[in-house]
C-alpha cells in the first residue's frame, strides 16, 4: 500500500511492528477518551474560507522563537524511536531536516543527543524530564547545551506516568540493546526488569520528580540560558503562571491523551490560553493533528505552530527515514492546499475569523 494520508500510515505501522511496541505508541490513558477527542475536536470545527484571493503563490514558511521553519509543523518529542526502525532518532532528524522542520528530541531517546544534533540540518530542541536526582538533571542540561540544542521543552504533565492499560497488559519493556541513551552515564538508562505492569511506569515512579512546581522553572533558568518552553498545559491560569516564571513558549498539550484521561481536547482550550498569554510568549499545540486543515485551524485559533507525535512514529515504522519524510511531505501538501482553498497565501493570512 502506498499511503495517501497520514492516517493510513498507522495501518502500515500496525502490520510492520511488534505488537507491544505498536501498543506503546498508539495507546492513551484508561478509556482513551482524550486520545480520541484530540482528533474529533478538530473535526467539529469548520473553516470559513475566503474566495477570490490570489493564491497562485502560497508559502507555509514561518518562525518559532525566532527560528525560521519551512512549515509550521514540528516533530513532537516521543520516546524510543528504535522501536519503530533500527536507525531510530537519526532517521527522524534526517526527515525533519529534509522537510525544513525542527525536531524536539525526547529525554527518553534511544540515541544520544550529541549524535542527533550532529546529524541535523535543522535546529534541535530538547524535551526535558526532571529527575529527582537534580545533579543528574543538571548534568543532562549541561550536556544538552554543549550538544548544541537551541531550546528546552519542559514537560509538566507527567509527574507520574498515566495509566496505559495496553502497556500494563503487555508488561511493556525495551527490547535488549535499547536504552535511554541520554541517561546511561548517570546510571539511569535502563527500564527496571521484571516489573509488574508497564516497565516505563516502573521507571518513572521512583526516578522522575513528582514535586516539580513553578519554582523549578526558576531553577532551570538559573542553570541554563536556553529559552524554556513549558509543555503539557491546558489551562489559561497555568499558562500565565508559566510565563510569569519566564517561559518563552507554551505547548498546549495533554501528552497525546496518554496522561490524564478525560482531559480536554487541546484544540478546544487553545484560544483561552492564547488570549490569557496575550503575546507574552509563543503558543504551540499538539495532540490529534492529522490533516493540513487541522494545522490551519490551530493557527487560526492562535498557535504559532503545531507538533505531531504519532504520525512521525507511524512513518518511521512503515519505512524508516523515508516514511517519516513522506508523512511530513503529505502534511505539507495538505497544508499548501488547505491554505490555498482558505484564501490564505501566507501563514499571516490565517486569522481568527477563518475558524468557527
Ligand atoms: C509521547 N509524548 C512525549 N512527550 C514528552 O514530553 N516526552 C516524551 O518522551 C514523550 N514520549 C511519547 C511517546 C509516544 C509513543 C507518544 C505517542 C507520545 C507526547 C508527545 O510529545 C505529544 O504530546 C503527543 O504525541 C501529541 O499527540 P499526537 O500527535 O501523537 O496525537
Ligand atoms: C510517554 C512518555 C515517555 O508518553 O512521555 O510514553
Amino acid at each position: 500500500m502506498d499511503p495517501l494520508n497520514v492516517l493510513e500510515f498507522e495501518d502500515l505501522a500496525r502490520e510492520r511492528m511488534e505488537s507491544s511496541g505498536f501498543d506503546y505508541f498508539a495507546s492513551g490513558a484508561e478509556n482513551e477518551i482524550t486520545l480520541g477527542e484530540n482528533q474529533s475536536a478538530y473535526d467539529r470545527l469548520r473553516l470559513f474560507y475566503r474566495v477570490l484571493v490570489d493564491v497562485s503563490h502560497c508559502s507555509p514558511a514561518t518562525e518559532v522563537l525566532g527560528t525560521p521553519i519551512s512549515l509550521p509543523i514540528l516533530v513532537a518529542p516521543t520516546a524510543f524511536h528504535k522501536l519503530a526502525c533500527p536507525e531510530g532518532e537519526l532517521a527522524t532528524v534526517r526527515a525533519a531536516s529534509t522537510a525544513g522542520s525542527l525536531m524536539i528530541l525526547s529525554t527518553l531517546s534511544n540515541t544520544p543527543v550529541e549524535e542527533v544534533v550532529a546529524e541535523s540540518d535543522v535546529p534541535v530542541w530538547f524535551q526535558l524530564y526532571v529527575y529527582r536526582d537534580r545533579e543528574a538533571t543538571r548534568a543532562l542540561v549541561a550536556r544538552i547545551e554543549a550538544a548544541g540544542c537551541r531550546a528546552l521543552v519542559l514537560t509538566v504533565d507527567a509527574p507520574l506516568l498515566g495509566r496505559r492499560e495496553r502497556d500494563m497488559r503487555n508488561r511493556f519493556q525495551l527490547p535488549p540493546g535499547m536504552f535511554i541513551e541520554n541517561m546511561l552515564s548517570e546510571g539511569l538508562g535502563n527500564l527496571p526488569a521484571g516489573s509488574e505492569g508497564s516497565g516505563l511506569a516502573a521507571y518513572f515512579a521512583p526516578l522522575l520528580d513528582p514535586s516539580l512546581s513553578y519554582k523549578d522553572i526558576d531553577w532551570l533558568r538559573s542553570i541554563t540560558d536556553l529559552p524554556i518552553l513549558v509543555k503539557g498545559i491546558v489551562r489559561a491560569d497555568d499558562a500565565v503562571q508559566a510565563v510569569e516564571h519566564g517561559a518563552a513558549g507554551i505547548v498546549v498539550s495533554n501528552h497525546g491523551g496518554r496522561q490524564l484521561d478525560t482531559a480536554p481536547a487541546t484544540i478546544d482550550v487553545l484560544e483561552e490560553v492564547v488570549e490569557a498569554v496575550d503575546g507574552r510568549a509563543e503558543i504551540l499545540i499538539d495532540g490529534g493533528v492529522r490533516r493540513g486543515t487541522d494545522v490551519v485551524k490551530a493557527l487560526g485559533l492562535g498557535a504559532k505552530a503545531v507538533l505531531v507525535g504519532r504520525p512521525i512514529l507511524w512513518g518511521l515504522a512503515a519505512a524508516g527515514q523515508e516514511g517519516a519524510e513522506k508523512v511530513l511531505e503529505i502534511f505539507r501538501q495538505e497544508l499548501d492546499l488547505a491554505m490555498a482553498l482558505c484564501g490564505c497565501p501566507t501563514v499571516a493570512d490565517i486569522r481568527r475569523d477563518l475558524v468557527r
